[in-house]
């Protein structure tokens, strides 16, 4: 395998459930593909070592050094094989619709590449001080972490830990910000641990401070918007058999993603007592599988980030149109 497919020492990232993505895009080398998440182009390397005909990727990511890290990686294909732009997805599918591109496949591998979290920048991670941001592009969010904890009511903190962490204890760790920043700024990502850390016993105090970190990425990048508007935006613009692949690593957005596609497989919304259609839905996608694909026991053991993986795909069909109404 090429070095740029991952196979060999990606220290950026190691791709996720590679080959089982591959498969599931069955890549036509005359296909143009979009890759959303272009993180440190491990995927995108491999898609578009299959699309050597006429084919090309368009890679996205919202973070800037994804972009300057894969403007080296793919210097000798750029802007020719591979098109690279900095863009959040609902941006990434304005730029593909104004340009008339079919797609034969997306992929969508969400959340943060190791390298956001190990040579953190932005203070994705409780484990090194760092200011307290969280945004993946500074220019397109208008608030930082620091700006939701400390300026936000406490009721609004505490449904944002539950609503994006599935935080048990939300409200006590949001009374608990409030009295932390009176009298100073929760600046940094060791000021929110030590406020986590006064309350939360120690047994706890790990899986609290993961879920409290993913709630305010999740909340400040509006991961789950995001991903919405990414799924209504790719699925119009994948020719008739082209593939949507989704790599989720937590239950909300592999709600999102299975819940779009069953609904975009469905070709009638009409109520059950209907006697005949009266809906104007079409049917636009075709599940592949029932039940979403995880990654193997070997791959968990080799990459350990893969663990909460799950692939969900879906294939493109043109539903008919109905002239009933
Ligand atoms: C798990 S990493 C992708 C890793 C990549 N597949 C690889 O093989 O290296 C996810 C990437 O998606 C980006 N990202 C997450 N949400 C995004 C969004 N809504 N729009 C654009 N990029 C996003 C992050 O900045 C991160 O670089």
């Amino acid at each position: 395998m090429d070095e740029r497919a991952g196979g060999t020492a990606p220290t950026y990232h190691v791709p996720v459930m590679l080959p089982e993505v591959l498969s599931a895009l069955a890549v036509d080398p005359d296909g143009d593909y979009a890759d959303g998440t272009l993180g440190g182009g491990g995927h995108a390397a491999a898609i578009l070592d299959l699309v050597r005909g006429a084919g090309h990727l368009y890679a996205f990511d919202a973070d800037p050094g994804a972009i300057a890290n894969a403007t080296a990686r793919f210097a000798g294909d750029l802007g020719a094989r591979i098109i690279v732009r900095q863009a959040y997805f609902t941006e990434a599918c304005e730029m593909l619709a104004a340009e008339g591109i079919r797609l034969a496949g997306v992929l969508l591998d969400l959340g943060v590449s190791s390298r956001q979290l190990d040579s953190d920048q932005i203070g994705l991670s409780y484990r090194q001080e760092m200011p307290l941001d969280m945004r993946f592009d500074a220019t397109a969010r208008p608030r930082s972490a620091a700006d939701i904890v400390n300026d936000d009511s406490p009721e609004k903190i505490a449904t944002l830990l539950r609503q994006y962490g599935e935080e048990p204890a939300a409200w006590k760790i949001a009374q608990a910000i409030a009295r932390g920043r009176s009298g100073r700024r929760i600046a940094t990502t060791t000021d929110l641990r030590e406020v986590i850390e006064s309350m939360i016993p120690g047994h706890f105090l790990i899986k609290t401070l993961s879920r409290v970190f993913q709630a305010l990425r999740i909340a400040v990048n509006d991961e789950l918007g995001e991903l919405e508007r990414g799924l209504a935006g790719f699925i119009p613009l994948l020719r008739s058999g082209g593939r949507f692949a989704v790599l989720t690593y937590h239950s909300l957005e592999d709600r999102i993603v299975k819940d779009t596609f069953r609904d975009e497989e469905r070709s009638c919304i009409c109520p059950p007592d209907f006697p005949l259609c009266r809906c104007d839905k079409v049917q636009r996608l075709k599940v592949l599988g029932r039940k979403p694909l995880l990654p193997t026991a070997e791959e968990i053991e080799r990459n350990p980030r893969a663990r909460s993986a799950k692939l969900r795909v879906a294939e493109r069909v043109e539903g008919m149109v109905k002239h009933n109404l």
